[in-house]
Parts: structure tokens; C-alpha cells; sequence
């Protein structure tokens, strides 16, 4: 399918200002051309609008919230409707709550068309606090229980009444930082989380096999690629680095049997924060990743 390409120009989840320029650095990075090189059929959407980011500290536990809720609702309201003409929709971030509305609209999308829902979440962090256990109150550090039905209501019925995501449809990989709280919270709710250690016990290979594994036709893969994912050594600009993540050649091949799953249907590329990079090395980084992730491989394949 065409994809199209929606630019989200936001900090409001974060910690630090500046990956509201993340959309620009990755279409100056050459995304858009690196996609129609693919032979790709591709819409550049613009970006979305919402409510400036005001830098005010937390109140009961979330920072911004009111903008927060307003930017996920332009979300889900773009995203939901490039799902309903058919297209592939890829979100440039802009900070990781911007999931909630992806995510939620991807959700909904799925339970109308009686598909399935596999969520890659590939990330150094959990992303699974709540207002009473989060050390920042930043809310880009709590999508996913957002999305597991685990949060303010203004932001959990996003995507209609019933929690969007149910945590088995959730997979976790490149993470190593969990807040004391949160650990209680994924283990709680049994989220499938393949952290560092287990990648560097199994490798790579046999977790992306196993974070992939029982997909079928009916799936939709959405993957929300974090760049802090990477390891900071080869992926500097972002608020939030933790050393110890995947190497280059371990997230192209994360990127390639994606890619090989033939799954994926809807993807956002979020966190990149041109204030902390060099030369936006970062953001050319994930536009290289974003090819492989697109079939980009150096031999033919069959
Ligand atoms: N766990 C930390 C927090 O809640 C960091 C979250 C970072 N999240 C992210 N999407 N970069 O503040
Ligand atoms: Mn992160
Ligand atoms: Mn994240
Ligand atoms: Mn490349």
C-alpha cells in the first residue's frame, strides 16, 4: 500500500526539549527519497499542529497532560484515517507518547477489520509507568500502559472505551532501563519483554524469532521504533540515552527480518532529538535502518 507520512513536531511527553524537530531531521535526512527509492509509493502528510510545549513542571504525577491528550487525538484522528483509505502510516516523532494515538488508532483499525495486532515496541525503556510510580512525570514513559488500559482515563479511552492493546499483543525488545515501580507493573501484566540481558544470552537472531513469532496473514505489525533503542555510541541525539543497547549490525538485522515477516503495516519513528545529535547523525542512521526495515538488503533474496 502507498504510504503517508505524518510529521508529529512534539516534546510535550519529554524530559528534555527538541525532538519536536525530529519530523525535519528525518526528511532532511533524505527518509522520504530513501522510501521512493524503494519503490515505494509515498505521501508526505506535513506535519500535525497542537498545542505548544509550555516546560511547566508535573501536576499530580503528569507533565502537560492536557496537551498531551490533545496531540494523541490529532493522532488518532490522522492516523485512523489513512488506515481507512488503505494506507501505511508512518509517524515522525516528536516524543514517544505519540503512540497513543497511533497505536490506539491502529487498535481499533484491527478490531474493526477482525485482524490481529502485533506491537513491536523497540526501545531502551518499558514505556509502562503510571502518575503514582513515574520518577519524572513525563508521560512519554507511559504509553504503553496507556495502551494497556493503565492510566488517566482522558488518555486510556483514546481509542473508545475498552483498553486499545491487550499486553500479549505487546513485545519489548532493546530494553534496559525500568523504574523500580514499573518492573512491578510489566511483570504484573505479563508484558513479553526481551531485555538486553536475553539478547545477549540468545543473540539477536533468536529474539527478534521470538518476538515475531505466531503471526500470520491476518497480523498487522506495527512497530514503534525508539531511537534511543540504539546503542548511544551510534545513535547520540536523544533526551534519554542508556548505554548498553544494540550494536549497528544487530539493528539492521532487527530491521531485516521485520522486513522478511512481511507483517508490517504501520510503523512510528520517534524520540530523535536533533538538539542532542551530530550532524544529525542519528537521524541518518534511522533512515539507513528504515530501508532495511523497507526490504533494503545488500544481495537478492528469495
Ligand atoms: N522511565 C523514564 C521515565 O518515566 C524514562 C522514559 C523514557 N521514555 C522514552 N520514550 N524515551 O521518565
Ligand atoms: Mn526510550
Ligand atoms: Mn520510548
Ligand atoms: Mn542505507
Amino acid at each position: 500500500p502507498p504510504l503517508s507520512v505524518i510529521g508529529v513536531p512534539t516534546d510535550i511527553g519529554a524530559g528534555h526539549r527538541g525532538a519536536s524537530m525530529g519530523p525535519e531531521a528525518l526528511r532532511v535526512a533524505g527518509l522520504l527519497e530513501a522510501l521512493r527509492e524503494r519503490g515505494l509509493e509515498v505521501h508526505d502528510r506535513g506535519n500535525l499542529g497542537g498545542p505548544h510545549n509550555p516546560w511547566l513542571p508535573p501536576v499530580e504525577g503528569y507533565r502537560h497532560l492536557d496537551a498531551v491528550v490533545a496531540w494523541n487525538r490529532a493522532v488518532f484522528e490522522a492516523v485512523s484515517a489513512e488506515l481507512e483509505r488503505g494506507h501505511f502510516p508512518v509517524m515522525l516523532g516528536g516524543d514517544h507518547c505519540l503512540a497513543m494515538g497511533s497505536v490506539g488508532a491502529v487498535a481499533r483499525h484491527c478490531r474493526k477489520a477482525g485482524k490481529r495486532l502485533r506491537v513491536l515496541w523497540l526501545d531502551a525503556h518499558a514505556d509502562f509507568n503510571t502518575s503514582q510510580i513515574t520518577p519524572t512525570g513525563n508521560v512519554h514513559g507511559m504509553p504503553v500502559a496507556c495502551l494497556c488500559g493503565v492510566g488517566p482515563e482522558v488518555l486510556t479511552t483514546l481509542s473508545g472505551p475498552a483498553p486499545a492493546i491487550e499486553p500479549h499483543e505487546v513485545k519489548q525488545v532493546g530494553i534496559r532501563s525500568v523504574d523500580a515501580g514499573e518492573k512491578r507493573l510489566v511483570k504484573q501484566h505479563g508484558i513479553d519483554i526481551y531485555d538486553m540481558r536475553h539478547i545477549d544470552e540468545h543473540g539477536m537472531r533468536r529474539t527478534m524469532e521470538q518476538a515475531l513469532a505466531d503471526m500470520g496473514d491476518d497480523t498487522h505489525l506495527h512497530v514503534s521504533f525508539d531511537i534511543d533503542f540504539l546503542d548511544p555510541g551510534i545513535a547520540p541525539g536523544v533526551g534519554t540515552t542508556v548505554p548498553g543497547g544494540p550494536t549497528y549490525r544487530e539493528a539492521q538485522l532487527v530491521m531485516e527480518m521485520i522486513a522478511d515477516s512481511g507483517r508490517l503495516a504501520s510503523l512510528d519513528i520517534v524520540e530523535l532529538n536533533p538538539a542532542y545529535d551530530d550532524h544529525n547523525r542519528s537521524g541518518r542512521l534511522a533512515v539507513d535502518l528504515v530501508e532495511s526495515l523497507f526490504g533494503k538488503s545488500t544481495l537478492m533474496r528469495d
